[in-house]
């Protein structure tokens, strides 16, 4: 409550804060047009009755187009904090937080909303199926909550992307674990999602099963184009990424650019 009103000070009538509006530096117009997502300088503060945690202390990270990019840290450093924020889920406490150049950081519900249906994918350690629609049905209803095209259709093509085109027909009981994540993952693809964010997807499944899984997002970012984001915890991943951002205590620690990622049947488990 005290946040909102907070809040509500700090925006204009559209939800901006006055700041989107100041003079961007050519450099940095250059650096926000070269990248699918560009943090300055982000803070993230959460207040729980007297206690302050200060989850993201002024994370700075680049993400160039098309890259399949993988967030490792300790537990509690702020990779979810960084991925909600970047996925218009949440509000910095401060710094901007820039997506295709959008910069969402000051942006009410309402934009928030908008903008992730235009722009975003998620998955997360929990599939969320609805236990009462068929695999097929669970990626027809979020197509029809973003277009009117034949959407029968096209959830067989992204049935058929995530490998379960003879699968359409059963109910997410009836599946295991992978293969309910990869119709989680062709949900997310109904709005074909520049950025695609992931949220420990593997981090329910069997070794097998999390090689199908990154199979298919790495699928989605070479046949569909979208640029991958996904936390791990599994150290065995990140070789086959294209680059690893290695967060610590609210910021960002380093990044390794793999020139050449590792296939994903041949990482060591
Ligand atoms: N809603 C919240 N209210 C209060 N504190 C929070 C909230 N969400 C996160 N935090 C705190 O912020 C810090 C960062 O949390 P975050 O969930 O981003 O970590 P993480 O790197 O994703 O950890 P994990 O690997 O365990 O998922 C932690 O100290 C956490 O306790
Ligand atoms: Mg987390």
């Amino acid at each position: 409550m005290k946040e909102n009103k907070k809040q509500q000070k700090t925006v204009d009538k559209n939800g901006i804060r006055p700041q989107v509006r100041e003079v961007v530096r050519p450099q940095i117009r250059e650096v926000i047009r070269q990248h699918i997502v560009v943090c300055r300088n982000v803070t993230r503060e959460y207040h729980t009755g007297d206690v302050t945690v200060q989850a993201l202390r002024g994370l700075t990270l680049e993400i160039p187009q098309g890259e399949f990019v993988i967030l490792l840290g300790p537990s509690g450093s702020g990779k979810s904090t960084a991925v909600n924020l970047i996925g218009g889920l949440d509000n910095p406490t401060s710094g901007q937080v820039m997506v295709q150049g959008e910069d969402i950081s000051g942006y009410n519900a309402k934009r928030m909303t908008e903008f992730r249906r235009r722009k975003l994918g998620f998955v997360f350690q929990f599939y969320n199926l609805i236990p009462t629609l068929t695999a097929g049905e669970n990626v027809e209803f979020a197509l029809q909550l973003v277009s009117s095209g034949d959407t029968k259709a096209r959830a067989r093509e992204l049935m058929s992307l995530v490998g379960l085109g003879d699968r359409i027909d059963h109910f997410p009981s009836q599946m295991s674990g992978g293969q309910q994540q990869r119709v989680a993952i062709a949900r997310a693809l109904a709005n074909r999602p520049p950025l695609l964010l992931c949220d420990e997807p593997t981090g329910n499944l069997d070794v097998q099963t999390s090689q199908q899984v990154l199979q298919v997002l790495q699928n989605v970012q070479k046949i569909e184009g979208s640029t991958v984001l996904l936390i791990t915890h599994n150290m065995s991943i990140p070789p086959m990424a294209d680059r690893v951002v290695y967060i610590k205590d609210g910021v960002v620690d380093h990044v390794d650019v793999n020139e050449n990622p590792v296939p994903i049947l041949d990482l060591n488990w």
